[in-house]
Order: C-alpha cells, then sequence, then structure tokens
C-alpha cells in the first residue's frame, strides 16, 4: 500500500477550469505535480491561470516571489498520456461523459505501471463503480471530488465505489487532509452529498423564477438575507461559469433521483441559445426568462 507523502508522484488528465485548480493546489502543498490535457490550448490556459493566482498571493503577501518560483517548478504539462507511467496518484477531470472517463480509466489503468497506485475521478456526479469497472483494480478508484475554485475551497468529497477498498477511502482522506482540505465520504449516488444539496437548492430557484413567485435577483437577496447563504443560487451558477456542466449533472440526477432535480425550459434554451459554451454561457444578469 502506498504511504501518503509529499514524495508521491501525481498526475492530474484534464486541465480545464476544475484540473488547473487541482495541479496548482498540489503544488502549493509541495507535490510534484504533471497536469496532461488533449488539448494544447489548455496548457496555456492552465499556465495563465495559474500564474495569475500565484500573482495574487505574491501581491497580498501570503507568498514570496521565491515560493512563487518553487511552486512554478514543482509542475509540468504536456499532451502526452505517458507522463502519468509513474504515478503513484492519478486525478482524472476531464469532460463530464461517462464513456469518456471509461476509456480513459481502462487506458490509464494500462499506463500505470505501479499496480499500488490511485485512480481517483473528480466526477461531480457520475458512477465511481461503473468508471472503476473499466480498471482491473477497481479497489484503487475513488472519487476524489474538489469544488471550484479548488486552491480555495476547503472541502473534498471522497466517494467510496462499491468496489473501493476501505484502504484507498482512508489514503484519499489523508491525501486531502495533506493538502489543507476537509474531506467527507459520500456513498456512490447520483451526485454523491454536495451537489444533491446544492442542485436542489439551484434547480428550486430557477422553478420560482419560472413561475414567477419571485425575480433572480429577489431569490438571491432571500437566498442571502433569508437563510444566511454567502451568495445566492443565481450569483453562484454565475460565478461558477459551468451552466451546461450543472444542466448535465441535474439531468443525470433526476434520471437517477427523480423528477426534483430536473431544470425547467427556460434554462435549458438559455444553454441552446449559446450553444452549450460555457464561457457564453449562463450569466443569469444579463438576461431573464421570457414569461
Ligand atoms: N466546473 C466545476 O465547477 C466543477 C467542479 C467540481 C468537479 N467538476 C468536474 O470536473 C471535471 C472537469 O470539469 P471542468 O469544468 O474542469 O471541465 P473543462 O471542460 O473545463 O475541462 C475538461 C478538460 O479535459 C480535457 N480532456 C477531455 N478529454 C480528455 C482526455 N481524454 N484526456 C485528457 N484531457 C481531456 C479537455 O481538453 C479540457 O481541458 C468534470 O468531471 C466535472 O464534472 C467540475
Amino acid at each position: 500500500m502506498i504511504q501518503i507523502s509529499k514524495e508521491l508522484r501525481v498526475r492530474i488528465v484534464g486541465i480545464g477550469k476544475v484540473g488547473s485548480g487541482i495541479v496548482e493546489t498540489f503544488a502549493q502543498c509541495g507535490f510534484t505535480v504533471y497536469g496532461v490535457d488533449t488539448d494544447k490550448k489548455q496548457i496555456d490556459n492552465a499556465l495563465n491561470s495559474i500564474d495569475s493566482d500565484l500573482k495574487k498571493l505574491l501581491e497580498k503577501e501570503k507568498i514570496t516571489d521565491a515560493e512563487k518560483d518553487l511552486i512554478l517548478s514543482r509542475i509540468r504539462f504536456g499532451t502526452d498520456l505517458g507522463l502519468i507511467r509513474d504515478a503513484d496518484v492519478v486525478v482524472e477531470a476531464i469532460l463530464e461523459d461517462i464513456q469518456a472517463k471509461k476509456e480513459l480509466f481502462k487506458t490509464i489503468d494500462h499506463l500505470v505501471v505501479s499496480k499500488e497506485a490511485l485512480i481517483l475521478t473528480n466526477t461531480s456526479s457520475l458512477s465511481v463503480t461503473d468508471i472503476a469497472a473499466a480498471t482491473e483494480r477497481p479497489e484503487q478508484v475513488a472519487g476524489m471530488h474538489f469544488f471550484n475554485p479548488v486552491p480555495v475551497m476547503k472541502l473534498v468529497e471522497v466517494v467510496r465505489g462499491v468496489l473501493t477498498s476501505k484502504e484507498t477511502v482512508s489514503l484519499v482522506k489523508q491525501l486531502a487532509i495533506t493538502m489543507g482540505k476537509t474531506p467527507i465520504v459520500s456513498a456512490d449516488s447520483p451526485g454523491f452529498i454536495v451537489n444533491r444539496l446544492l442542485n436542489a437548492l439551484v434547480v428550486e430557484a430557477t422553478r420560482i423564477v419560472a413561475e414567477n413567485v419571485g425575480s433572480i435577483e429577489d431569490v438571491d437577496i432571500g437566498a442571502r438575507l433569508g437563510c444566511g447563504h454567502p451568495m445566492g443560487p443565481f450569483e453562484l451558477l454565475d460565478y461558477l461559469n459551468a451552466l451546461p456542466l450543472v444542466l448535465d449533472v441535474t439531468d443525470y440526477m433526476a434520471d437517477g433521483l427523480g423528477e426534483r432535480f430536473r431544470m425547467p425550459a427556460w434554462v435549458r434554451e438559455m444553454v441552446k441559445k449559446d450553444n452549450g459554451d460555457s464561457i457564453a454561457c449562463g450569466r443569469f444578469y444579463d438576461r431573464k426568462p421570457s414569461s
């Protein structure tokens, strides 16, 4: 069994919005970490995003110039999946698509030499058990679900697939703690714990607007001042800037847990109009549902 230490070779596959934050957080915590993506542009994006985050820490005097350089020196990016061959820990953060994840896990299983390596998925909702079944070591596969922005958000959800071993769950919890995060453990159920809580709120908020019970602004003010939430649900969705992903996740949860998680038509229209482009999409404060 591997021992959790900062000497572990950590490899992240998929360095989009969340994967780049995972790379940054591991590097800030002292791990040497490689990030792999099939899209070369995402490597530039990840480098820019990490550099800009570190500059902010520098400006706030939370790190020194030397520490910034040290953190950057721990990171290596590439498009060749062969970079993960020597991994002790792989964290997958590619698109939220079960077939793509299963294909990738099969490849990772063949590529990674160490028989003790942990192979983890950052999926927001999909079945860890199904993903693990694509490998010949399902007991070493678990969910390690980070939250966006990863360097800031303190939570990690550790998801236990049906065949995930107790040792693996314990190692992933230790790994999260070593990164300064607080782990919680969830069984393998659509949306796990946090997205189940969050999406119940978000979907209800969109229904309140669809039924003309209250406006987007008033729902957000109500959540902030009446429920003590730091952000209203629409402000949060704007902040996450990932409405197409939220729609996919809630549809998956509705299929597994019931229609209470299904987003109403006006939200689907917003995503369709933007052709699923998550950058242009989902600015609730720029547009309103048609009545
Ligand atoms: N966005 C969020 O707020 C959030 C939060 C927590 C978890 N997640 C989960 O994290 C995962 C990634 O989400 P995201 O928002 O960062 O997506 P994203 O679209 O920003 O990034 C996905 C990246 O994966 C790359 N990719 C796709 N297929 C690949 C492959 N086979 N090999 C290597 N790279 C590949 C893409 O080029 C892209 O850079 C999803 O499973 C999502 O559910 C997202």
